[in-house]
């Protein structure tokens, strides 16, 4: 009993943390700021990029659509962007860049349509990534209650 009870705080603990990370990966919990931390900060920039890249295409301002794609880009290459070391996220990770890359020859082009149909595209990325580390995080997640359903 008085060595069980440190164990089980300890699990407990762990367990915890795994399931704030996977928490942080949704990132929409509005008013419940986790942890104002470096990667969270960088990948919300990702965000308004985004939104400046919608605003860019309905005010068919092609500078600001090459600006904010060339962003992108350049933050897909950034150290804080490599979360995971799979060759999943990598992949999802040059796709990314690709839709981004598309989306700016299409401005330089001065090629509306063409752009807003990469911006669907990139979006899609967006989402399709988050997905796959959801994934990752939740299966990790599981492993650590195997693991502490083996230790009892
Ligand atoms: C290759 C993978 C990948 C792609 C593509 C991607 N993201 Fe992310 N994003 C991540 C990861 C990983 C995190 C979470 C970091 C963490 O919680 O540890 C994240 C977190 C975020 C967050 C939450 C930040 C916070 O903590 O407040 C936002 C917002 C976000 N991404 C927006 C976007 C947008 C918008 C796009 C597309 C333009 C995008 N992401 C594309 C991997 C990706």
């Amino acid at each position: 009993m008085k060595k069980r009870w440190p164990m089980a705080a300890i699990l407990l603990t762990l367990a915890g943390g795994a399931l704030l990370a996977s928490v942080a990966v949704v990132g929409q919990q509005p008013g419940e700021d986790l942890e104002p931390n470096r990667v969270g900060k960088f990948m919300r920039a990702k965000l308004e990029h985004a939104e400046r890249l919608l605003e860019g295409l309905t005010t068919e301002d092609f500078d600001m659509l090459v600006r904010e794609s060339q962003a992108l880009v350049l933050l897909s290459e950034a150290a804080e962007w490599q979360v995971l070391e799979t060759a999943d996220y990598a992949a999802e990770s040059s796709e990314f860049r690709r839709a981004a890359d598309g989306l700016k020859k299409a401005a330089r082009d001065k090629n509306l349509d063409a752009a807003a149909l990469r911006y669907v595209d990139l979006t899609l990325k967006c989402v399709h990534c988050h997905k796959y580390v959801r994934s990752v995080r939740l299966a990790n997640l599981n492993d650590d209650r195997r693991r502490r359903d083996a230790a009892e």
